[in-house]
């Protein structure tokens, strides 16, 4: 390409409309108080990436047209953070919050001194019989995805999320879309630019951004999102920039590292310098003397909140002055300079529509009531759990009745009562079902001091039972076979291609049947028949917690099978030897001997050990023996690159230990190897406690086995 360089006019004009676009988006951003249109921006914008695509060397880094436009990455690379990402201690409790306070107080009376108390105008003095109090910061608590934003010599240079408060995902090419957050800082006169700055924050979706993006994705016939902070984390996770939610908003709120470290003196201080550097902070944003003043805004925020258009579940109080915040420190989870109080559970008025009945892998029924869309704690919501037909019962609730719901953040909306004084006269009892609504077969039904708590299909090949059943088998934290997820199994069992659980091992002969199913083709077909494959390695473990036998989950499985080996070993087992296992009580086991001994339960395993299904488990007790291999009887995951070993020889040299090496690290991980440059599976693996070694680590080890 000959671009012809620019003429000094073009650019001035250039530098002009970046200055411009700049400005403007702080005036939106910060400032809440835009001076023209989103179509003028447009424009302006518009004519800079004309400019600049004319003559490339006019394209400036930090260039508002740099937003959009970068090159779609493979995965996220797992950063440090150089300060970790805390939590928040939270409650929702008034004489708590002002116990915090007095902690709080007292801790920084025992340290300060008479020159402090004079000298700063943070700790307000009030008559010789009054206490002195605290100025706190006080803020909405942005219900988001957190972010550290890092800038160097005002340049923004990396956006990682927050992850597991030590390291985190490096997200800065989506980042970079989003127009609230600056490329560049603002050169300030009145707060000078540290050298290096980290600004922590919210990104958040406003309602409206978050209607739209749904009603959006129902009309591509797309899974809708669950709330906006999932949007908003499902946005920070595209792999393609260009599909970042255009609309997302930021609020810095926090430090992390700042060159040079003595930069400001308040939280106060730092979020208007904040501003100044064109970041934006939250409008709502507040001091107070003391606990009353910091308790009147939490009241008054809680009345107006509702009208904001984000999501916010509390507010954070900070101690405001940053040396009093070093005195405090932090605990290894949250900082002692701050604490959340949290607003309880909305509720919300709706009319129950009717009641449908789902049959879980168990065979339970039950029922979930089906409603008005009512928006609650920022989801929209259509169902929610009755839980059994006793409480329906209990609640007294009927078809049409108004009734009142609660959904506490993550968890599942709750139908909390029926509002009787505005029954309808044609309300409609509801009548539990004597059959199966799929099967047919009758129920039965559980109960507790006469109160009934569950209702069973008894019927082991229900087909719905099955779905689910499978569903659950292929799951992550079970035989992990990720290509047979939800949609796949009631496909394959719609077409009778799968009938039972063994059926999945056999799936390979009628493969030309799987790549006649709708939408599935070759790919998809050996995909699929490659996951179970490689499933088959799982373990004994695995396996029992697989198989929906009741009582027995994967903590159950887990527990048996290192304490027996073998399948053989357990199927000649008897209850007491089952029970004798740690961690497995009698119930447990005279279920799972009941199983074992069951004509579904001699099928499955006949089914999987004839397919070479691994029904085998390295045993604890060579765990315990073996001091000397600290290999034997874990689960081991490598990652990263080594220095001093492939990853095949390694793990054959493990396993020669005594080690399962696995490929995916899960919740029944002991020990993730990293080497250089591991992603996402160390960040799982932190995720997950999961214990973590280097290679140096791993070098001694070997080497203290060897020896
Ligand atoms: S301060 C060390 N301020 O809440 C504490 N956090 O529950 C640093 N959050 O991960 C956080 N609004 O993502 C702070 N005004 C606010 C906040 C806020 C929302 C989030 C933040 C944090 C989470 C902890």
């Amino acid at each position: 390409m000959s671009a012809s360089p620019p003429t000094d006019a073009q650019r001035e004009r250039a530098a002009k409309l970046r200055r411009e676009l700049h400005e403007h988006n702080r005036r939106y951003h910060v400032d809440a108080s835009p001076t023209i249109t989103d179509q003028q921006y447009d424009e302006l914008l518009e004519e800079l990436a004309r400019l600049e695509a004319e003559h490339p060397d006019l394209a400036a880094e930090d260039s508002p047209t740099r937003r959009v436009g970068g090159e779609p990455i493979e995965g996220f690379e797992t950063v440090p953070h150089a300060v970790p990402m805390l939590s928040i201690d939270n409650t929702y409790d008034r004489d708590e919050l002002r116990a915090w306070y007095e902690r709080t107080l007292k801790a920084l009376a025992k340290e300060q001194t008479p020159e402090d108390s004079s000298g700063s105008p943070l700790f307000v003095e009030g008559g010789p019989e009054q206490a002195a109090e605290i100025r706190l910061a006080c803020e909405p608590k942005v219900d988001g995805v957190a972010l550290s934003l890092r800038y160097e010599n005002g340049s923004l240079v990396r956006a990682v999320t927050r992850g597991d408060g030590t390291r985190g995902d490096d997200v800065t090419h989506n980042v970079r879309t989003i127009r609230a957050i600056p490329l560049a800082l603002r050169a300030s006169t009145e707060a000078e630019r540290p050298a290096v700055l980290e600004a922590r924050g919210e990104v958040f979706m406003p309602d409206d951004v978050f209607t739209e993006v749904n009603r959006q994705r129902e009309a591509e016939g797309l899974d809708l999102f669950m709330n906006p902070r999932n949007s908003t984390a499902g946005s920070l996770k595209q792999k393609d920039p260009a599909k970042v939610v255009r609309g997302l908003r930021f609020f810095a709120h926090g430090l992390g590292e700042v060159e040079p470290a003595e930069a400001f003196a308040s939280h106060g201080g730092f979020l208007a310098a904040l501003r100044e550097f064109g970041l934006p902070t939250n409008p709502a944003i507040d001091t107070a003397s003391g606990f009353d003043e910091a308790w009147r805004y939490i009241e008054n925020f809680d009345q107006r909140r509702g009208e904001l258009g984000y999501a916010t579940d509390g507010v954070v109080l900070k101690v405001d002055r940053l040396a009093d915040q070093a005195v405090l420190g932090a605990t290894s989870k949250s900082p002692r300079w701050c604490v959340a109080f949290k607003f309880p559970a909305e509720r919300v008025r709706t009319v129950l529509r009717g009641v449908e009945v789902q049959v879980g892998k168990t065979g339970k029924l039950t029922p979930r009531a089906v409603m008005d869309p009512v928006l609650v704690a920022g989801t929209t919501v259509r169902h929610a759990t009755l839980h059994n037909f006793g409480e329906v019962a209990r609640k007294d609730l009927r078809v049409g009745d108004t009734v009142v719901i609660e959904k506490a953040g993550e968890i599942i909306p709750q139908v909390i009562e029926a509002v009787v004084d505005e029954r309808p006269e044609d309300a409609k009892p509801i009548a539990p079902p004597d059959a199966c609504p799929v099967c047919a077969t009758g129920v039965q039904i559980e109960t507790v001091e006469d109160q009934e708590t569950a209702r069973y299909c008894p019927n082991p090949d229900c087909p719905a039972q099955l779905r689910e059943r499978l569903i659950h088998f292929a799951g992550r934290k079970q035989m992990d076979i990720d290509a047979l997820g939800d949609k796949t199994v009631h496909q394959l069992v719609d077409a009778g291609l799968l009938t039972s659980i063994g059926d999945v091992f056999r799936l390979h002969e009628k493969r030309d049947a799987i790549v006649a199913l709708d939408r599935m083709a070759e790919k998809k077909a050996d995909n699929l028949l490659a996951g179970i494959e490689a499933s088959k390695a799982r373990g004994l473990a695995r396996v029992l917690g697989s198989l929906t036998i009741r009582h027995v989950g994967g903590s159950g499985g887990k527990a048996i099978a290192r304490g027996f080996g073998s399948l053989d070993a357990l199927r000649a087992a008897d209850v007491e030897a089952i029970a004798a296992v740690d961690d497995i009580g009698p119930i447990t086991a005279a279920s799972l001997h009941d199983f074992l001994h069951s004509d579904a339960g001699r099928t499955v395993f006949d089914d999987l050990s004839a397919a070479g299904v691994d029904l085998t488990e390295p045993m604890a007790a060579a765990s315990r023996e073996s001091t000397e291999s600290p290999f034997a009887g874990r689960k081991i995951v490598l990652t990263g690159t080594l220095e001093s070993f492939t990853r095949p020889d390694l793990a054959e040299k493990l396993e020669s230990l005594g080690a399962k090496v696995t490929g995916s690290v899960s919740k029944n991980t002991d020990l993730l190897i990293a080497g250089e440059a591991a992603g996402s599976k160390l960040d799982k693996a932190a995720r997950l406690g999961v214990e973590v070694w280097d290679e140096a680590k791993l070098l001694e080890a070997l080497a203290e086995t060897a020896g």
